[in-house]
C-alpha cells in the first residue's frame, strides 16, 4: 500500500486503518486557515460550525437517520461508555440491569465491569462455537429489570456478524433499550438502526479511512441518557467541550466516501480475503479458521495455526514487513488470549495460536500473493523450531 513504506503490508485493518488522502485533503483547511470555535457567533466560528454540521448530515446519511440524533464523541470507547453507562444511570432508578454478550469489545465490557461495582446487575449472554450470540439463552436473561441490552453488529476479532435485529426486538419485548457497538460494520455493511431496531449505535472514524479521535452515537429521538461529563452546550450538553473539527470533517467525508465505495470494495475485498484463506488452507496444514464461515464480515480471517504461538508468529511476519495481529490482550505484564475465542469455547493453546489478518480499501492482490508465497515458510520454519527445541 501506498501510505507505508514500499513492500510494507499492512493486514490489520480492524485495529486502524490508514487516512484516505480524499479524507486528508478535506481535513486540512480545518487544521490551518478554519480554526474558529463552532460556538463562536464570528463569521471563523461559523463557518466552522456549518463544516461541522455538514459532517453530520453525511454520517445521518450513511445510516439513514436525522442529523440531529447524531452526537459526536472521541471514538468508538467514549460512544460505548456513554451508551452503555449513560442509559443505566438514566434508567437506574427503575432498571438495575445490563446485559451484553461475552465478546464485546473492552470499550463495552469494562464500563460494564464498572457499572457492576457501583451495584448494577450485569448480565453476559454467551456464544456458541462459531462465535454466534445464543439468541434463546438471551431470551431468558432480559427482564422487566433490564434497562440496556447491547450486542455488537460485527465482532472486531472474529468478523462474526451478530443477530442485532431479534437482539433489538427481545429487548423491546421487554421494555428495554437497544445498543449496537457498528465500530466494525459501519461503512461496510449496511445498518439502518430504524430498521434493525436500534436505540443507540457506536460508530468510529479511524476503522473506515477517517482520522482516530472522531467518533459518534446515534441516539434515538426520545432516547433520555446521562451525560457523563459536564461543561459546555456542546452536542446537546451529552458531550460537552469543543468540539474537534477537522476530525469530525475527516469522519464525515469518510462515511461519504466509505459509502460510495460500499458495493464494490465489498466485493472486491471479499475475492482477496477468499483468496487469502483458501490459500493457507491448501499451502498450510494444521490450520482452523475461527469464527462463522457465512455470518462473517468480507475483510476478516481469524486463523489458528497448530502448534504455534501467534505472538511469535506476528513478530516473524513483521520482520518480513506483514503486519497483523493476534486477539490477545497485555494485562499486568503478561500476554493473555482473546476472551472472544475462549468465550467460543476455543482451547487456550488454539486461542494463542491464533492470528487476525483484516484487510481493507488499500489492501492489493499483489499484497494477498507475497503473503502467501511468506507465510507457510515462516510457519514450517516456526514449527520446525519448536519441535526442534521439545527434543
Ligand atoms: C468493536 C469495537 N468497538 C470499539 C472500538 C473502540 O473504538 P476507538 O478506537 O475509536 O475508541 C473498537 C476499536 O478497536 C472496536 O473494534
Amino acid at each position: 500500500m501506498e501510505t507505508l513504506k514500499k513492500m510494507e503490508i499492512y493486514l490489520d485493518y480492524n485495529s486502524t486503518t490508514p487516512l484516505d488522502p480524499l479524507v486528508l485533503k478535506a481535513m486540512q483547511p480545518y487544521l490551518s486557515q478554519h480554526f474558529g470555535n463552532p460556538s463562536s457567533f464570528h463569521r471563523a466560528g461559523q463557518v466552522a460550525r456549518h463544516a461541522v454540521e455538514e459532517a453530520r448530515e453525511k454520517i445521518a446519511d450513511v445510516l439513514q437517520v436525522e442529523p440531529g440524533d447524531i452526537i459526536f464523541t472521541s471514538g468508538g470507547t467514549e460512544s460505548d461508555n456513554l451508551a452503555v453507562k449513560g442509559v443505566l444511570e438514566e434508567r437506574g432508578e427503575k432498571r438495575r440491569s445490563l446485559v451484553i454478550s461475552s465478546i464485546e469489545h473492552q470499550a463495552v465490557l469494562h464500563p460494564a465491569l464498572n457499572l457492576e461495582k457501583k451495584g448494577y446487575t450485569i448480565k453476559v449472554v454467551p456464544v456458541n462455537k462459531n462465535g454466534l450470540v445464543d439468541v434463546q439463552k438471551l431470551k431468558e436473561i432480559i427482564t422487566e429489570d433490564t434497562a440496556l441490552v447491547s450486542l455488537m453488529h460485527v465482532n472486531n476479532e472474529t468478523g462474526v456478524i451478530q443477530p442485532i435485529e431479534e437482539a433489538a426486538k427481545l429487548a423491546h419485548d421487554k421494555g428495554a433499550l437497544f445498543h449496537t457497538d457498528a465500530v466494525q460494520s459501519f461503512g461496510k455493511l449496511v445498518m439502518r438502526p430504524e430498521t434493525v431496531g436500534a436505540d443507540l449505535v457506536s460508530l468510529s472514524a479511524h476503522k473506515i479511512c477517517g482520522p482516530k479521535g472522531a467518533g459518534a452515537l446515534y441516539i434515538r429521538k426520545g432516547v433520555k441518557i446521562k451525560s457523563l461529563t459536564q461543561g459546555g452546550h456542546q452536542e446537546k450538553n451529552i458531550r460537552p467541550g469543543t468540539e474537534n473539527v477537522s476530525a469530525i470533517v475527516g469522519f464525515g467525508e469518510a462515511a461519504a466516501l466509505a459509502e460510495k465505495l460500499r458495493a464494490e470494495e465489498a466485493v472486491r475485498v471479499k475475492k482477496l480475503r477468499d483468496k487469502l484463506e483458501q490459500g493457507i488452507e491448501k499451502s498450510i496444514s494444521g490450520v482452523t479458521v475461527n469464527g462463522d464461515a457465512k455470518k462473517r464480515i468480507y475483510n476478516t480471517l481469524n486463523v489458528s495455526f497448530d502448534a504455534l504461538d501467534g505472538e511469535t508468529l506476528l513478530m516473524n511476519l513483521d520482520l518480513k514487513n506483514i503486519f497483523v495481529s493476534t486477539g490477545s490482550a497485555c494485562t499486568a505484564g503478561s500476554v493473555e488470549p482473546s476472551h472472544v475465542l475462549l468465550a467460543m469455547g476455543i482451547s487456550e493453546v488454539l486461542a494463542r495460536a491464533a492470528i487476525r489478518f483484516t484487510l481493507g480499501r488499500f489492501t492489493s492482490d499483489k499484497e494477498i500473493d507475497l503473503t502467501l508465497a511468506e507465510l507457510p515458510m515462516v510457519v514450517q520454519r516456526l514449527r520446525q523450531a519448536s519441535t526442534g527445541k521439545k527434543k
